[in-house]
């Protein structure tokens, strides 16, 4: 059994927002061999406020119990936008959401993972702002972390024409990721260029649609709302969309399903172009620094597609 810590900026339940963290607690949450001990909130796809009421409510339409859900960073370290609020929509949900508890993430990540040292795994499937404060208050945190699994960054291969020089997540927070980095932990990164490979389809969302589980007809009609939503600004992305952040979760307990590579990573901060772009040395030569972290390489897609739609589509 794994047990997890899963910090998410999760904006799926509002509209036109994006689905993956949402999937990703979904499949954490019917693996047999997770157990997730703390779920813990970030700003990123969306503001922090509304991640965590969002959570709540999909925590209560998943009948996840008492799993604590805790607030974490309103902004990134260096850069911090003034974030939006959350929506009418959004304010609507939190009557019916599961509460967050008290306190603040990065602290609770901190006394979670030192009172289990070796036990737990956390699972960063947002910007990595909470987890990098939290080794800034408890640096022993990277030698008692079991491992930490990144959603982040893109490694290998040409980036997709987007807006921004690197993946989302790093991107969001360079300092943080950074951070991160050099922390000492056990990392495997899964990258973009990884994650993109590992899509649901029109016809998969339609199958989970009719699907006879209390949560697949949501999952079936969540589906299909993104992929319409982003066909209108990814034409050419087909009918279909990526499940970024369901891989990371899946890799915890099935690593048949990624092969990872050593590496020595590093990341642009400050300001500027290359803000946010990483630095990925495979170690090929004898001058290459030690490796700080294991980054995806290849990744089974269609075995991942079948794990996903069996344990979350109810296929
Ligand atoms: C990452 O950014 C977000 O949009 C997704 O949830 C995922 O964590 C992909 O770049
Ligand atoms: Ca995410």
């Amino acid at each position: 059994m794994k047990r997890i810590i899963l910090d998410t900026d999760l904006a799926m339940g509002a509209p036109g927002s994006d689905i993956d963290d949402g999937f990703a607690l979904a499949l954490a949450h019917a693996d047999p061999d997770i157990q997730i001990d703390l779920i813990t909130t970030v700003n990123g796809n969306t503001d922090v406020e509304s991640a965590t009421i969002l959570t709540g409510e999909l925590a209560r339409r998943l009948d996840l119990g008492d799993i604590p859900i805790v607030k974490g960073a309103a902004a990134a370290f260096t850069h911090p936008e003034v974030r939006r609020t959350p929506s009418d929509e959004v304010l609507a949900l939190s009557a019916g959401a599961r509460p967050a508890s008290e306190g603040y993430a990065a602290v609770e990540i901190v006394r979670h993972v030192m009172a289990n040292p070796g036990e737990i795994t956390i699972v960063a499937i947002g910007p990595l702002t909470n987890v990098a404060a939290a080794i800034l208050l408890e640096p022993r945190l990277a030698e008692n972390v079991a491992e930490i699994v990144i959603m982040g960054g893109v490694f290998f291969g040409t980036m997709p024409d987007r807006k921004m020089p690197g993946e989302f997540n790093v991107w969001v927070d360079p300092e943080a990721a950074a951070a991160v980095l050099r922390s000492g932990a056990t990392l495997r990164w899964v990258g973009l260029d990884v994650t993109l490979q590992v899509r649901l389809t029109t016809a998969d969302a339609e199958r989970m649609r009719a699907a006879d589980t209390p949560f697949a007809p949501f999952a079936g009609e969540s589906t299909l709302g993104w992929i319409e939503h982003i066909s209108r600004f990814e034409p050419d992305g087909g009918d279909s969309c990526a499940m970024h952040d369901p891989l990371a979760v899946a890799v915890v307990t099935h690593p048949e399903l990624v092969t990872f590579v050593d590496a020595h990573v590093s990341i642009v901060t400050g300001d500027g172009q290359a803000r946010g772009v990483m630095i990925t040395d495979l170690l090929r030569t004898d001058e290459a620094p030690p490796a700080n972290c294991r980054v995806a390489r290849s990744v089974e897609a269609a075995a991942f597609t079948e794990h996903f739609l069996t344990l979350v589509g109810g296929l």
